[in-house]
C-alpha cells in the first residue's frame, strides 16, 4: 500500500526488520480481503466456517486453554516514576520493558505474515476521534479489528500525515522452517506482556491472541492510553456503555453506565424495556469517550464498531438484541460448536444438542460439571447490525449524557439504586464502586473488588489523579447545571438463599425510569445517608408479581453494614495516601457523619 507518511512506513520498517516476518500486509479493509484470511484460517483448520444457512458467514475458533481472557498480572503500565502508574497498576521502566521485550520480538513472526491495520476509534473524522496503526501476526486479530473498528485504506487517508498510537503485537510463536503452526498460537504466561506507555503513548502487547490483549483499539488504546490523554486534555475515556432511552412522552434521554467486566453492561445497552412506552437505543456497550460541546453539555461518542461480547447466559430471553446482532457476519471464539454447525452455550436458551463439541474440542456431556462454552466465550459482532443501534450512533458530535450510572455485583449492602447529592458526591460513588469477581480476567482472587468507575484493570496512571480528573470535570464544565447526574446500581442483591432479589434484565427499565424522572425532577427522592434513594412507590413494579418483589429489602441501607463498608472503603482509600484528593477524602468523613 502507499502512504507518503514517512514516519509510519519507517516505523513499519523497523519493526518488520526486528520480528523478521515473512511477508508484510498492508490491511485495506475491504471485503476480499477479509474473506481471503477467513478462507486461509478455514483452510489451515485454525477456524470452523459455520453452516451457512444457520449463521451465515461466521466463523468459530478455539483459543489456548491458557489463553481466554485478560491477564491483569502481565499487564503493565509503563511510566517514567513509578508513582505516576500508582497503587493499582503493574509498574515498570519504560526503558527495561522495552528492553525485554525487543529481546522477544526479535525473530517473533517468523513464518508469519505481518499485517499493518490503520484504525480509527470513533467515527472517522469526529473530532473525538484518534487513529491507531496495529502490526500484527494474527489473521483472527486482523478479521476482529474489522468489525470492532473502523478499520483500512480510509483511515490511512484521513491520517495524512498526522501522528498516530502505534501498536505492536505479536501472538509470539514464531515458526522454525518446516514447524507445523498451532490452531492458537501463544507463548506461556510468563512470557506474556500487554504493555503500555502513557506518557509517549504507544503498546507493545506480546504473547497473548485474546480479546483485550490483542485487540488493542479496545482496552489498550481506547481506555489505558486514552484515559491518560483524556487526563492531559481534560476529557473522560471511559469503560461505559450509552444508551439512548425514550420515554412514553417521546423525550429522550441518554445514559452512560460504568460496570466491571462481564456486569452487565451489553445487557443494559440494548434492553428490551419490559414496561410499555418506553424505549432504549444503543450507542455503545463497552466504552465511551467523552468532551463538553458548545452547549456545554457532556457528548460521549462510542469509539468502537462492534461488540466484543459474553456469549454464555445471552440468550432471546435476557437478552434479544444481542442475538440478533450475532445472527450473521459475526465470529464466536471458545463458545461450543453444534454438529450442525452453529455455535451453542450456557444460558442460550435450549439445550445443546447431541453431538455437541465442547471450547476445548471434546465431546460435550451435560452430566459432566464441565461447561462446553468458556464462561468468557465471546462473540464478535457489527454494532450496526444491533436492531436497536440508536439513530445517532455514529453521530461525530457524539451525544449528550444526561445521568451516568455506576454498578457491581454486590449480593449485600448497596440498593437496587440511589443517587449522587452532588457531583463530587457522584464521584465519590464511583471511586468506592466494587464487584464480585467474574470471568473476565484471569486469575483474580474471589470475593468482592474494589473497581473504580470499573477502570481498576483499564486506567493508564495513577488512580488517585484519575479520581481528581474527574473532580476537575466538574470544576471545568462549562455549565455546572447541565453535568450529567450520578447514580448507583445493583441489580445483583441476593437473600439468604443466594436468590437474585431483583429479576433484573429489562426489568431493569424500571430503575431507568425512576433515574429518567429524576433528571426531568418529576419523581420525589428520599434522602438517606448514602444519598437519595426512591420510595418504595416510586419504583413502577407494575405487571411484576407484588410478593415476588421486596422492594423494602431492595431499597434498605443497613447502619450496621453500613459501618462495615466504610471501614472496607477506608481500607481502599489508604492505598492512594497524600495522592487521593482532599474532596474524595472529605466525602467519606461526611458519610461517616451522616451515619452518627
Ligand atoms: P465486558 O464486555 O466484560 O466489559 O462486560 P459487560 O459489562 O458488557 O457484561 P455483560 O453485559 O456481557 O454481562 C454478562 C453477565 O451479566 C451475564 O452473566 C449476565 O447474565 C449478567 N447480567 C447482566 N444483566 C443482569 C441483570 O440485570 N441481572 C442479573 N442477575 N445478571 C445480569
Ligand atoms: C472486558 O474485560 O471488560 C472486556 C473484554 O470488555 S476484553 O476486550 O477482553 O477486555
Ligand atoms: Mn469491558
Amino acid at each position: 500500500m502507499i502512504t507518503h507518511h514517512q514516519k509510519l512506513t519507517n516505523w513499519v520498517n523497523e519493526w518488520a526488520e526486528l520480528c523478521q516476518p515473512e511477508k508484510i500486509h498492508w490491511c485495506d479493509g475491504s471485503e476480499a480481503e477479509n474473506q481471503s484470511l477467513l478462507d486461509e484460517m478455514v483452510a489451515s483448520g485454525v477456524c470452523i466456517k459455520l453452516n451457512e444457512a444457520k449463521r451465515p458467514n461466521s466463523y468459530y475458533f478455539q483459543s489456548d486453554p491458557s489463553d481466554v481472557a485478560r491477564v491483569e498480572n502481565r499487564t503493565f503500565i509503563c511510566s517514567e516514576k513509578k508513582e505516576d502508574a500508582g497503587p493499582t497498576n503493574n509498574w515498570a521502566s519504560p526503558v527495561e520493558m522495552k528492553e525485554t521485550l525487543k529481546k522477544l520480538f526479535n525473530g517473533s513472526m517468523r513464518g508469519r505474515t505481518m499485517y499493518v491495520i490503520p484504525f480509527s476509534m470513533g467515527p472517522l473524522g469526529s473530532r473525538i476521534a484518534h487513529i491507531g496503526i496495529q502490526l500484527t501476526d494474527s489473521p483472527y486479530v486482523v478479521v476482529n479489528m474489522r468489525i470492532m473498528t473502523r478499520m483500512g485504506k480510509a483511515v490511512l487517508n484521513i491520517l495524512g500525515n498526522d501522528e498516530f498510537v502505534p501498536c505492536v503485537h505479536s501472538v509470539g510463536f514464531p515458526l522454525e522452517p518446516g514447524q507445523k503452526d498451532k490452531k492458537w498460537p501463544c507463548a506461556p504466561i510468563e512470557q506474556k506482556y500487554i504493555s503500555h506507555f502513557p506518557e509517549t503513548k504507544e503498546i507493545l502487547s506480546y504473547g497473548s491472541g485474546y480479546g483485550g490483549n490483542a485487540l488493542l483499539g479496545k482496552k489498550c488504546f481506547a481506555l489505558r492510553i486514552a484515559s491518560y490523554m483524556a487526563k492531559k486534555q481534560s476529557w473522560l475515556a471511559e469503560h461505559m456503555l450509552i444508551m439512548g432511552i425514550t420515554n412514553p412522552k417521546g423525550i429522550k434521554k441518554y445514559f452512560a453506565a460504568a460496570f466491571p467486566s462481564a456486569c452487565g453492561k451489553t445487557n443494559l445497552a440494548m434492553l428490551v424495556p419490559s414496561i410499555p412506552g418506553w424505549k432504549v437505543e444503543c450507542v455503545g456497550d463497552d466504552i465511551a469517550w467523552m468532551k463538553f460541546g458548545e452547549d456545554g453539555r457532556l457528548y460521549a461518542i462510542n469509539p468502537e464498531a462492534g461488540f466484543f461480547g459474553v456469549a454464555p447466559l445471552t440468550s432471546m430471553k435476557t437478552n434479544p438484541n444481542a442475538m440478533l446482532s450475532l445472527k450473521e457476519n459475526s465470529i464466536f471464539t471458545n463458545t461450543a460448536l453444534t454438529p450442525d454447525g452453529d455455535i451453542w452455550w450456557e444460558g442460550i436458551g435450549y439445550d445443546a444438542p447431541e453431538g455437541t463439541i465442547t471450547w476445548t474440542n471434546e465431546k460435550y456431556d451435560p452430566k459432566v460439571d464441565k461447561p462446553a462454552a468458556h464462561p468468557n466465550a465471546r462473540f464478535t459482532a457489527p454494532a450496526s447490525q444491533c436492531p436497536v443501534i440508536d439513530p445517532a450512533w455514529e453521530d461525530p458530535k457524539g451525544v449528550p449524557i444526561s445521568a451516568f450510572i455506576f454498578g457491581g455485583r454486590r449480593p449485600t449492602t448497596i440498593p437496587l439504586v440511589h443517587e449522587a447529592f452532588d457531583w463530587n458526591h457522584g464521584v465519590f460513588l464511583g471511586s468506592i464502586a466494587g464487584s464480585e469477581v467474574t470471568a473476565a480476567a484471569i486469575g483474580l482472587k474471589a470475593g468482592v473488588r474494589r473497581d473504580p468507575f470499573a477502570m481498576l484493570p483499564f486506567t493508564g496512571y495513577n488512580m488517585a489523579d484519575y479520581f481528581n480528573n474527574w473532580i476537575k470535570t466538574g470544576e471545568v464544565a462549562p455549565n455546572k447545571n447541565a453535568l450529567p447526574k450520578i447514580f448507583y446500581v445493583n441489580w445483583f442483591r441476593k437473600d439468604e438463599n443466594s436468590k437474585w432479589l431483583w429479576p433484573g434484565f429489562g426489568d431493569n427499565i424500571r430503575v431507568l425510569k425512576w433515574i429518567f424522572e429524576r433528571c426531568e425532577n418529576t419523581v420525589k427522592a428520599v434522602r438517606t445517608p448514602i444519598g437519595y434513594l426512591p420510595s418504595i412507590e416510586s419504583i413502577d413494579i407494575s405487571g411484576l408479581e407484588k410478593q415476588a418483589i421486596n422492594l423494602s429489602r431492595l431499597l434498605s441501607v443497613d447502619k450496621d453494614v453500613w459501618k462495615e463498608e466504610i471501614a472496607l472503603i477506608k481500607e481502599h482509600f489508604a492505598l492512594f495516601g497524600d495522592r487521593l484528593p482532599i474532596e474524595l477524602k472529605n466525602q467519606l468523613i461526611a458519610l461517616e457523619n451522616r451515619f452518627q
